[in-house]
């Protein structure tokens, strides 16, 4: 009798903690800024988990009085769904918790300026890449910081989860006193350089370009690093959406729309 309870109990508990994960950490909007469609599971639907903070790849627009998630990495996300015959629901949420939604099945796919690294391939499929970025040093003009051996006992600011903070902690092994801060969104990383609350942050050229050419105060030197980081979607492990998605890159790469997106995008 005891025992039937407390497997009882135990069953309710793991149930609500099911709810509880499911429930949590997105904030639901679509790109078309409509009710939120279908989750992931529904076939029509393919969910989508970014980061809107880095533009031009995702962030949020404004300027037609709603609240809008646009980007590079949007329109590719919409051509391929509309290729493949998908509605598609965006959610925003932090870099940091997009492998984990892919891991605990809440979204089909992560396009979010995301590079393919060895370390995120044992827990995520990727697609092809479709983008290149490098690293650079984003500082005050008048700071004279431009190289990795000069950030020596300075405060770096970095994003949570990113591939940059990962670059920090590799230097900070070399250069003596790097002290890394890493926060959640690109905007906060720039005002605190900004601020002066930090000396410096390592952010892609594709994106410190648009922060640099907003800001006066700042200046970016890309990094001389022999990788490239290469962005791809991110799918879960076994997903059967890679190959799909894989077939409509190459068209787009064949058939001039993905030079047309970057042309819009990125200007070059
Ligand atoms: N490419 C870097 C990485 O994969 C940074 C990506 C940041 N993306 C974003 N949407 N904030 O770690």
């Amino acid at each position: 009798m005891k025992n039937t309870k407390s497997f009882i109990s135990l069953a309710l508990t793991s149930m609500l903690a099911a709810v509880v994960i499911a429930g949590c950490g997105t904030g639901n909007q679509t790109a078309t800024g409509q009710a939120p469609a279908p989750s992931a599971g529904d076939k029509k639907t393919l969910v989508m988990v970014t980061s809107a903070d880095y533009k031009p790849y995702e962030y949020h627009d404004l300027s037609s009085g709603k609240d809008e998630i646009v980007g590079f990495d949007i329109d590719i996300a919409k051509y391929i769904a509309k290729e493949l015959g998908y509605e598609l629901q965006i959610n925003d949420m932090n870099f940091d918790g997009l492998i984990p939604a892919l891991q605990t099945n809440r979204a089909d796919f992560v396009m979010a300026g995301m590079t393919a690294t060895p370390e995120r391939e044992k827990n995520a499929d990727f697609s092809t890449i479709y983008y290149d970025a490098k690293n650079t040093i984003v500082a005050k003009k008048d700071s004279n910081l431009t190289k990795p051996e000069q950030l020596a006992g300075k405060k770096v600011a970095v994003q949570l989860g990113s591939i940059q903070e990962g670059a920090a902690r590799e230097l900070a092994k070399t250069v003596s006193g790097l002290q890394i801060t890493s926060l959640n969104k690109l905007p906060e990383i720039v005002e605190e350089v900004k601020a002066g609350r930090v000396d410096a942050a390592i952010i892609e050229d594709t994106v410190a370009k648009g922060f640099v050419a907003n800001n006066d105060s700042l200046q970016f030197t890309t990094m001389e690093e022999n990788e490239k980081n290469g962005s791809a979607v991110a799918f879960p492990k076994g997903s059967p959406h890679v190959q799909k998605f894989n077939e409509v890159i190459k068209k787009m790469q064949e058939n001039g729309e993905m030079d047309k997106l970057i042309q819009k995008w990125f200007g070059q």
